[in-house]
């Protein structure tokens, strides 16, 4: 049995939430709530063993630095989330993804996962490249346990592969 904490970061209406709500409950809301912080729980059955995730939904708008460390500091993996029609999603991304390096000495080895969300805004709206985020973070670090996906929750267009990448990188699949 492995038990894992994912912990979802990134800028305020990215879709963070949306993304685990897709992916829990496979529904989708247009309303905007904001979070300050929601832990969800799932046990999934992977055949030789059991992978129990907490999912943990954070605040966009970084309101609470204390509460942002002790996530930082309790996470197994990452999934850092922007939205492919915001250039200020995206330097918000990289604000987080600098607290974590800051933070953890063991970074090299954290599993990342890097999502564009909102692909169904992409026609005409995009102002963020996933070409662009790959070659950023691959400047920014070697280490192999990091993966660039793009998605919509909106349009369920690749969730499953955002959890299926987070559990290859975390090596237990
Ligand atoms: P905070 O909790 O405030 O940080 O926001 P969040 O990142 O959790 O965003 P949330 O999931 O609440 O979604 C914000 C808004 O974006 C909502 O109105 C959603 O309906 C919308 N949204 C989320 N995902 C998508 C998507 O894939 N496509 C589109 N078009 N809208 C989306
Ligand atoms: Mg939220």
């Amino acid at each position: 049995t492995y038990h894992v904490r994912l912990v979802v970061f990134g800028g305020g209406g990215v879709g963070k939430s949306a993304i685990l709500k897709r992916f829990l409950l496979n529904t989708f809301s247009e309303k905007h709530s904001p979070t300050v912080e929601d832990l969800h729980y799932r046990e999934f059955d992977l055949g030789t063993f059991i992978l129990k995730v907490d999912f943990l939904d954070t605040a966009g708008d970084n309101q609470f630095p204390a509460m942002r460390r002790l996530s930082i500091a309790n996470a197994q993996a990452f999934l850092l989330v922007y939205s492919v029609n915001s250039n200020g999603s995206f330097e918000e991304l990289k604000k987080c993804f600098g607290e974590i390096r800051e933070q953890r000495s063991d970074f090299p080895e954290i599993p990342l996962i890097i999502v564009g969300n909102k692909l169904d805004l992409a026609a005409g709206r995009r102002e963020i490249l996933k070409e662009d985020v790959a070659e950023w973070i691959f400047c920014e670090m070697s280490h192999m346990r990091v993966k660039v996906m793009e998605c919509s929750a909106r349009d369920n267009i690749n969730v499953r592969e955002v959890f299926k990448a987070f559990l290859q990188l975390s090596k237990i699949s």
